[in-house]
């Protein structure tokens, strides 16, 4: 663990982030009547938030520095740390974070649900060539049924990741149990846990389409 919140009870894999600043802005972030451009706003905000709270074990190296009145020492980060949306919804997230990490490298991976499957489709992956050095946010708001973030751990996976950090807003049960059957060493941080899905994959009581709802394309 990563020393932001203890593993949930009935889920190893799993922080939730309970931060009083994170739940206020989820808690605008459900309502309906939020608009686009407010709605990105806040999720690029809590993703910042929570990617603070669970990036507190990243190594740091000693550097000098010059100050304007002495040569001092100081702490840099000591890894290159990549932040991965899944698209679209993770664009809003991904840009939270990159905020506070503007050295991160973006890469980006391409994923659709099916609307009748649910199965993932994917239509694009650009990913750095040195991705496995170093930490990997992968960022989408939603883990419905699990199968994008399985299909995105694999894909990074391929290129060498070792330490992934899944970060969501809004999980159900199901996505939870899917990423862990998949993968136990991923890490799932969300900043709530929700009751289940309904029959055509929804999260209740979620947040709706996140996608649709950040681009205002509904
Ligand atoms: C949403 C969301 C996740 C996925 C979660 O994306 O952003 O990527 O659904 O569902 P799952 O856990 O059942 O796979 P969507 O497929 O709607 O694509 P979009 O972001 O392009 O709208
Ligand atoms: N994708 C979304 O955007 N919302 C859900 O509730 C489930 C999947």
């Amino acid at each position: 663990m990563y020393g932001a919140a203890m593993p949930h009870p009935e889920h190893p894999n799993l922080q939730v982030l309970e931060h009083p600043l994170i739940q206020d802005k989820l808690a605008r972030i459900r309502e309906i009547d939020t608009e686009p451009g407010f709605f990105r706003k806040l999720v690029g905000e809590v993703a910042g938030l929570m990617v603070f709270q669970i990036s507190r074990d990243l190594p740091t190296r000693s550097v000098s520095v010059a100050t304007p009145l002495e040569e001092t020492q100081a702490q840099r980060l000591a890894t290159p740390v990549t932040i991965v949306p899944i698209l679209r919804a993770g664009i809003g997230m991904a840009d939270g974070v990159s905020l506070l990490m503007p050295e991160a490298r973006v890469g980006h991976i391409g994923l659709y649900r099916d609307e009748d499957s649910l199965d993932p489709v994917s239509y694009y992956c650009k990913l750095p060539e040195d991705i496995g050095h170093g930490p990997v946010f992968l960022v989408d708001p939603m883990l419905a049924t699990g199968g994008s973030a399985v299909a995105a751990v694999e894909e990074l996976r391929a290129h060498g990741c070792e330490d992934i950090r899944l970060v969501c807003l809004v999980a159900a049960p199901e996505g939870v149990m899917a990423v862990h059957a998949a993968d136990p060493e991923v890490l799932v941080f969300t900043a709530a846990l929700d009751r289940t899905l309904n029959d055509i994959g929804y999260i209740l009581p979620g947040l709706g389409d996140a996608g649709d709802r950040m681009f205002g394309t509904r």
